[in-house]
């Protein structure tokens, strides 16, 4: 009788299958082993895991480049970048900078972001002299440590968007202090809408208007 269409097309894959589970037995297969975190009378400390031994580092972890993960050169803010600036280092720190920053230091960092109308305090202007003479390494050390009741930002930014970020910081204090010196021979600047104009401090954006307390709402 010959063998049902089917069951001739699925015959090689059934044999093969054969040939291979044949192969299988148990050895070593079935060890002792600790579930993670359980407890273990074996070692003094009753863990089951070992802690990694002092200086370990995990894959990945090294940073062997410190100015890359620091800023600095021992413990001073270095003014260097560890990377050449493109536009799209630029671009990145632009759209970095928006998402994690402007909330509390608005677009133009002024300091006239949203969170500082509703109590929290107001973070300086990058446009005072102080910061404008900082080097660049300072920026990166506040987004990677925090400064005074503003927080870090190492987890929510990577290594090389802080320095996106700080290298925008130095375009935003350019665009602020700029003059027509600075513009290339030949280039033309569109002048800024109406309302973009003479907002003073630096600032090329219209102030966020407080909304008002609604009642019920935490003071
Ligand atoms: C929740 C609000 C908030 C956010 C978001 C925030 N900051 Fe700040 N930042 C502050 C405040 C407030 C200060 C002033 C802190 C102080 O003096 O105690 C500050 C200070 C700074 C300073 C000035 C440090 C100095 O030398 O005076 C820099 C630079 C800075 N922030 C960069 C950043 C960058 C870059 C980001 C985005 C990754 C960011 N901040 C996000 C609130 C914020």
């Amino acid at each position: 009788m010959a063998c049902p269409r089917n069951l001739r097309k699925v015959l090689p894959a059934l044999v093969a299958l054969l040939a291979v589970t044949a192969g299988c037995r148990l050895d070593m297969h079935l060890q002792p082993y600790y579930r993670p975190f359980a407890k273990s009378d074996f070692f003094a400390d009753d863990r089951s895991a070992r802690m990694p031994v002092e200086g370990a580092v995990a894959r990945g972890d090294l940073h062997e480049d410190t100015y890359f993960y620091t800023g600095k050169n021992g413990d001073i803010p270095g003014d260097a970048l560890p990377f050449p600036v493109t536009k799209d280092v630029l671009d990145r720190g632009h759209e970095r900078f928006n998402i994690n920053c402007t909330p509390c230091h608005g677009r133009v960092g002024d300091g006239g972001g949203f969170i500082p109308t509703r109590g929290f305090r107001r973070p300086p202007s990058y446009h005072i002299e102080r910061l404008r003479n900082a080097p660049i390494g300072h920026f990166f050390d506040v987004m990677t440590n925090g400064y005074g009741v503003m927080p870090d930002y190492a987890s929510q930014v990577t290594p090389r968007d802080r320095w996106c970020i700080a290298t925008y910081i130095r375009a935003l204090q350019l665009s602020q202090n700029a003059t027509a010196a600075d513009i290339p021979a030949g280039q033309q600047v569109p002048s800024p809408p109406p309302q973009f104009r003479d907002i003073g401090n630096g600032a090329t954006l219209p102030e966020i208007a407080t909304p008002a307390a609604s009642e019920g709402e935490p003071k």
